[in-house]
């Protein structure tokens, strides 16, 4: 009798002394629409999300959407129907969704940008945007082509672009971004610009278009991701051109395949975009369900790797 009141005395005093955080209550659920799997950094961005949650805890419902806006609308209404505690998602073009936001808002369900922005005039449809600065970048991938025009001054080098895909933030703000910082320079011109859907194939294949209607007339290739540069790559190549030499080749994102087109000497620069968004998903998911403020914009640090410094960097990259 005795032992079993201490036993029970015990139990108290432990659970008074043993702090449980209130979201340990119940498991967070989470809906995540992803763009895809156009990408290396794609496939690292949903490891990192996928890895973040099973690390915490997180009741992740993930479901791609191939590249559809309309796969991502679905995706959200079933996790509204679920009653999901909060829903995050990249979407894959800015425009588009003020419906399916307002249901979220309506079934009072938080939402979470994460990567990508959408383009909406009433801002509360939305509590946070985590992710980069896709305009600096496109900044960063035009003042590397000011700094090599510099080298001869006045020279005409004409540039072919290869854009992400169409209506997406990213190909929309590194667009704007190089051409504001190209601006001025005299000599640089762009002559070609085509999507490429953020896919090698994609961009290999408009590639090879550039070549045909420019012949030897391209000297800088600006690509708004590693994946389009490498296809890219291989179509230079295959019209008997020296990539990184004959084209100078300018990318973003920082995904070792980049690195490893730079130890080859194919490909000049590439302007990072970091993927590893998922520890901070998580936390910031927990943030908002547990009813604390966070900021409207959380905006990822990145650097610029020129092919220099490609073999010294390769090591430490994570994705
Ligand atoms: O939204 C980020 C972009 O999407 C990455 O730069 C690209 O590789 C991806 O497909």
């Amino acid at each position: 009798m005795i032992t079993t009141r201490r036993t029970v005395l015990g139990l108290l005093a432990a659970a008074a002394i043993i702090q449980i955080p209130a979201y340990a209550a119940k498991a967070l659920t989470m809906g995540f629409s992803q763009v895809g799997a156009e990408s290396e950094w794609r496939t690292a961005n949903t490891a990192s999300i996928k890895d973040a949650a099973k690390k915490d805890g997180v009741n992740l419902k993930f479901a791609d959407a191939q590249q559809k806006q309309e796969n991502q609308v679905k995706a959200i209404r079933s996790f509204i129907a679920q009653k999901v505690d909060v829903i995050a998602f990249s979407p894959v073009v800015e425009s588009g969704w003020e419906t399916v936001l307002r249901e979220a808002q309506a079934a009072k369900i938080p939402v979470i940008l994460t990567d990508r922005a959408v383009n909406v005039t009433d801002k509360s449809l939305y509590v946070t945007f985590i992710g980069s600065d896709f305009v600096e970048e496109g900044r960063n991938a035009g003042r590397w082509v000011v700094q090599q025009a510099a080298k001869n001054p006045g020279k005409p080098m004409n540039i072919v672009e290869l854009q992400g895909t169409v209506g997406s933030a990213p190909a929309i703000d590194r667009k704007a971004g190089f051409a504001e910082a190209i601006k001025g320079t005299p000599g640089l011109t762009i002559v070609r610009s085509q999507t490429g859907d953020f896919t090698r194939a994609k961009g290999k294949e408009v590639m090879e278009a550039f070549l045909k209607a420019q012949g030897k007339n391209i000297n800088v290739l600006y690509a708004h991701n590693d994946d389009m540069a490498i296809g890219a790559i291989q179509a230079i190549e295959e019209a008997g051109l020296k990539p990184g030499k004959d084209i100078l080749i300018v990318s973003i994102d920082g995904v070792k395949g980049a690195f490893e087109a730079m130890m080859a000497g194919k490909l000049n620069v590439t302007i990072e975009c970091n993927p590893l968004l998922g520890p901070q998903l998580m936390q910031v998911a927990r943030d908002v369900t547990s009813g604390k403020a966070v900021p409207k914009r959380i905006t990822t640090t990145e650097g610029i790797f020129p092919a220099e410094v490609a073999a010294k960097e390769f090591p430490n990259r994570r994705y």
